[in-house]
């Protein structure tokens, strides 16, 4: 092998060994190159509203995953050392085709109720991350101001059934107002 072939060939092997997202991340992250700091908090390079879905898919796996496990594990290394894709998508994420919010991640109740109160007094630690950190950052990554919390969180229950009917189709009511 040539020299350049060898620098190829050891880059393949880092860029792989970067990708193996199934593996578990290595416990004692330090010493690895930090996603923030080779990518930061930017948005992609077109407009997210303008990428298709397997760009968006492409720029989740590279950017926005890496990044947000960085974050996550900053705020909380136990409770979320292995932090994935389906901590915001859900388990049921192939299913729903990445759809968001996802219907099971938690509930935000809207602003000014009794549930909104309980929350804060539940989770205050989480929502002030939330609030601080996850939705301004998301914001950015994606490109898109005023992000808020219902980009990753449903708020209302889903309609409840027992008997999960595989893919149900969207109701085709209208939307609440506002
Ligand atoms: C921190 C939360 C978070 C993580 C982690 C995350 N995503 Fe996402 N993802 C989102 C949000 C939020 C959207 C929707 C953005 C929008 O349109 O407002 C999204 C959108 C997508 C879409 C586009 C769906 C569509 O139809 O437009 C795909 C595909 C996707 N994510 C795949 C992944 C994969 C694969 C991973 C893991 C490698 C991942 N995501 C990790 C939050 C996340
Ligand atoms: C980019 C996606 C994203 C956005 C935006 C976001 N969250 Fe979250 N939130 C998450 C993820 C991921 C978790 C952790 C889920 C888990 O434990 O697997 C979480 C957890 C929570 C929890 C803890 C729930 C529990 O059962 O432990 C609360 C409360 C919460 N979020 C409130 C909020 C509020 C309020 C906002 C808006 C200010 C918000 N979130 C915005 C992704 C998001």
């Amino acid at each position: 092998m040539t020299q350049s072939m060898k620098t190829i060939a050891l880059a393949l092997v880092l860029i792989a060994a970067a990708c193996g997202g199934s593996k578990p991340a290595a416990s004692g992250s330090k010493g690895k190159t930090s996603a923030m700091d080779a990518m930061g908090l930017t948005p992609p390079d077109s407009p997210w509203e303008a990428m298709s879905v397997a760009d968006r898919e492409f720029y989740m796996i590279g950017k926005v995953n890496p990044i947000m496990q960085e974050l996550f594990a900053a705020h909380d290394a136990e409770e979320y050392g292995d932090f994935d894709c389906v901590d915001c998508h859900g388990e049921e994420m192939r299913e729903i085709e990445f759809r968001m919010p996802a219907p099971s991640m938690y509930i935000v109740p809207p602003e000014g109720t009794p549930g909104h109160r309980g929350m804060l007094s539940t989770f205050p630690e989480e929502v002030k991350f939330m609030q601080e950190v996850v939705t301004p950052g998301m914001g950015k990554l994606l490109g898109i101001e005023n992000y808020t919390c219902a980009g990753c969180h449903p708020s209302e229950a889903p309609k409840r059934k027992k008997a999960k009917k595989a893919a149900a189709p969207k109701r085709k009511r209208a939307k609440p107002k506002g």
